[in-house]
């Protein structure tokens, strides 16, 4: 089976490029961004065409939350636009597809985790990009799924364990705010099950095309990084604030828990607490 990794570069992309070599019955083509241009409909054509790919995972996006504020326009094409030329291009070519969204389509006015079936109320423009780019997939025929996530980290790029690993060194003390609740995902758990899902045979959209995925547990980016502090053994004093008091261009939920009981029901699988992945990765982290 070929498949198409698209943002390849990116967090979730490489880590599926880490976990390839364990699929050997898998052939993968991951271009960077450079060379496939999502939002370009004829390039991702032409690209696909005549390739006998079978699977498109979808690890492009546009993520910069606050920079989206300002470049709606470009993050739309990305997250939206360039999410339906994909879903054409899977249905032309019979394709399954795997698209990623985001906790961030949730308002955070919930107190309990979000199933899939609960309303969706961005509060800001990377949120509306993403649920623009859900609705691409939701009523199309094509035999495609969206994993939502959240808080995704990761050995490569940029992500806020990285940053608190070279602030926690840089500091004696920081601020991070504790009135966000929600879950980490470790970017390499993720890819896992995509890898696990497109790799079943048959169609994947089993029991229907939306399904949340992050790390078991629950926390506030506070503890998370207390916890980023106390794993890597960093001498640096957190104190907890209030998001009114670190404010940022986009306004994020307060509380954005997924509930994960059916991708775990649909494709039996275990997913770790945040904790021991994030052990995992700091070890990771400290060993290149
Ligand atoms: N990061 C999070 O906390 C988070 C949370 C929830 C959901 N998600 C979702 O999870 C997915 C993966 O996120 P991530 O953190 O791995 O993203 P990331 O590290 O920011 O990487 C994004 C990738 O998309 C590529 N890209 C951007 N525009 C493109 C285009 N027009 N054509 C082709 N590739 C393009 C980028 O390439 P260049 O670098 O060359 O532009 C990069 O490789 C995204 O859908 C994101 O919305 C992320």
């Amino acid at each position: 089976m070929k498949i198409l990794v698209t943002g390849s570069t990116g967090q979730l992309g490489s880590e599926i490029k880490v976990l390839s070599s364990a699929y050997p019955e898998l052939e993968f083509v991951c271009p960077n961004s450079k060379e496939l241009d999502i939002c370009n409909q004829a390039l991702l054509n032409d690209f696909v065409k005549d390739q006998g790919f079978q699977g498109i995972i979808n690890c492009a996006g546009y993520t910069a939350v606050d920079k989206a504020e300002q470049n709606a326009g470009i993050a739309g094409l990305v997250n939206a636009k360039a999410v339906g030329h994909l879903v054409a291009v899977s249905q032309r070519y019979q394709l399954k597809l795997i698209h990623i969204s985001t906790d961030y389509v949730f308002d955070g006015t919930s107190n309990r985790p979000y199933t899939e079936r609960m309303p969706v109320c961005p509060l800001g423009a990377y949120g509306k990009t993403k649920r623009a780019g859900e609705m691409e997939i939701m009523y199309s025929p094509s035999n495609s799924i969206i994993i939502r996530t959240s808080w995704l980290y990761s050995t490569f790029g940029n992500n806020f364990v990285k940053t608190m690993l070279r602030l926690g060194e840089e500091k004696d003390s920081l601020s991070v705010v504790y009135d966000q609740i929600g879950t980490p995902t470790y970017a390499r758990d993720l890819a896992q099950v995509c890898l696990d899902i497109i790799s079943k045979q048959g169609r994947i959209d089993t029991k229907g095309k939306l399904y949340h995925y992050s790390n078991e547990g629950v926390t506030s980016w506070y503890d998370f990084a207390q916890a980023i502090m106390e794993m890597a053994n960093i001498d640096c004093k957190l104190s907890p604030i209030e998001s009114k008091d670190f404010p940022t261009a986009a306004k994020r939920p307060a509380y954005s828990v997924l509930n994960k009981a059916k991708i775990k029901a649909d494709f039996c699988i275990e997913i770790p607490h945040w904790r021991e992945s994030l052990a995992e990765c700091i070890e990771k982290i400290k060993s290149d």
